[in-house]
């Protein structure tokens, strides 16, 4: 019978696959051999693999810009990060080598591309998209990157009086753009997203408070689905409704030439996740020119804003098997030398699944267990692999500790990883600050290829020091 772990992974999913791939019985994450990278800085770690982010973008790019050629579409498309799910300079600064455009959502990113501007990594010519409900340090901001030449910066209107302080803030031309308030999917506890202006909302917007106002051009109308980019019929319909408000926006505002429909592509979240991307690129583009041809409107360009799709893939969250609990005959639990609510907060708030596997002894018999954090809180736990519903990792012996060791892990410890973890963990959960337990956040490693392509590692930040924390708690 085959009751290895490595027979239950290639078993269950295709494996090896695209990211994951086994040799000598260890991982091997984006062609990283992981137990090298564990055995060099210990868990728990976290880690950035640089190179995944330009792949991801080209590879986005790419298949729009092919969808594009197809369709004989007459605009063009551009790729936006959406800064928001990730921050960190290491990161822009490999999305910003792909001649990216940016979106924002507070003030605060404003200075952050003004800083990205001075170190020659962001070009005063490249769209910036202001996006979000704007308080009047956003507002100046925008205005102050007006003033300074950032002549693409598009402040996308969330609300009508966002307006009116626009037009007291600000001494230039400004292109402006309007977010159109999407309908939520029918499960969720709202009909309509309080994001944006209502559809109904947005043509008397313009013909009363843009249209005779010299100082705005309206460019863009821009939507985003908070379910992301599915092959549903419920987004295919806003997806429809957003463009044909576009045309009839675009018979009486010649200026408007552009359609940003957010963000929204999914990420691999499981082994066996699969989505055409090529084919819901092409069926956007078609839609796109479908209706507009329909409607004897020239077709906009397209902006996209991937943030999860750029930055989700390149990291991994990995740790090891302190010790194994067995608290009844049915719940064996692996606990972590870290937590999951502060690594990983998604995976506590928004029940988030990530790709989870074993790291080392992909040759030992498996078994099922419940990982456990080591806050006290019940809920810091992860019980669940998106397609097994259930956490299966290798067989630990269940030796009690001895007089001359605690550790029964000693000669052999179980690695494991949380993987596509890229996307705002850090956002959400907080960076170097205060939490759940005074748990450290854990050392973060970046890594990337040298010109003859040849990894290299670098230590992004230490482990979080007691001496941070008890600073920040005003000691
Ligand atoms: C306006 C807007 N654009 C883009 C994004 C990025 O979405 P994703 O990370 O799913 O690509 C978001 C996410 O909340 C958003 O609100």
């Amino acid at each position: 019978m085959k009751t290895k772990y490595i027979d239950l992974i290639s078993q269950t999913f295709e494996f090896p696959q695209e990211q994951f791939e086994v040799e000598d019985n260890e991982l091997i994450f984006n062609g990283v051999p992981l137990m090298d990278i564990i055995k060099q800085y210990g868990t728990p770690l976290k880690i950035t693999y640089l190179p995944k982010i330009s792949e991801n973008i080209q590879k986005a790019r790419r298949w729009f810009n092919v969808a594009i050629a197809k369709a004989d579409y007459q605009a063009d498309y551009h790729y936006c990060y959406c800064t928001k799910s990730s921050h960190f300079e290491f990161v822009l600064s490999e999305v910003l080598k792909n001649d990216v455009h940016i979106e924002t959502s507070s003030a605060f990113d404003l200075n952050l591309i003004e800083v990205l501007e001075e170190q020659k990594m962001f070009d005063k010519e490249n769209f910036i998209l202001c996006n979000g409900f704007k308080k009047q340090q956003y507002i100046d901001n925008i205005a102050m990157m007006l003033d300074k030449g950032y002549v693409n910066t598009i402040p996308i209107l969330d609300n009508i009086h966002e307006l009116d302080m626009l037009d007291a803030a600000v001494n230039t031309k400004c292109k402006i753009g309007i977010r159109i308030a999407a309908e939520e999917e029918p499960r969720f506890e709202f009909y309509t997203s309080r994001l944006g202006i209502r559809y109904n909302d947005i043509i008397p917007l313009y013909l009363h408070k843009i249209k005779n106002n010299p100082k705005f051009e309206l460019k863009m109308l821009h939507f985003f689905i908070n379910t992301g980019i599915q092959d549903t019929a419920y987004y295919w319909n806003e997806l429809s409704k957003c463009i044909s408000l576009y045309c009839d926006l675009k018979k009486i505002c010649p200026e408007l030439d552009s359609l940003d429909i957010g963000g929204g592509f999914p990420i691999k979240t499981s082994l066996s996740f699969e989505y055409d991307y090529e084919y819901m690129a092409e069926e956007i583009v078609a839609q796109i020119k479908n209706i507009c041809n329909r409607e004897g409107v020239p077709e906009p360009d397209i902006f996209t804003e991937f943030g999860s799709y750029t930055v989700g893939e390149a990291s991994a969250v990995l740790f090891s098997i302190l010790q194994q609990k067995r608290q009844n005959d049915r719940e064996l639990w692996d606990m972590i030398d870290s937590s999951f609510m502060t690594t990983l907060p998604d995976t506590w708030a928004i029940d988030q699944q990530f790709i989870i596997l074993a790291v080392n002894n992909w040759d030992k018999e498996y078994e099922r267990v419940f990982l456990g954090g080591l806050t006290c809180d019940s809920q810091d736990f992860y019980n669940s692999e998106a397609s097994l519903n259930a956490v299966f990792l290798p067989k630990i012996r269940a030796s009690l500790p001895t007089q001359e060791s605690n550790d029964y892990f000693d000669e052999d410890p179980q690695y494991i990883g949380l993987f596509n973890t890229g996307a705002y963990q850090e956002s959400v959960g907080g960076y170097g600050g205060i939490q759940h337990c005074l748990t450290p956040a854990p050392k973060h490693i970046i890594i990337y290829r040298d010109e003859e392509g040849e990894l290299c590692t670098k230590l992004f930040a230490k482990e979080q020091s007691y001496k941070s924390m008890l600073k920040i708690l005003g000691y």
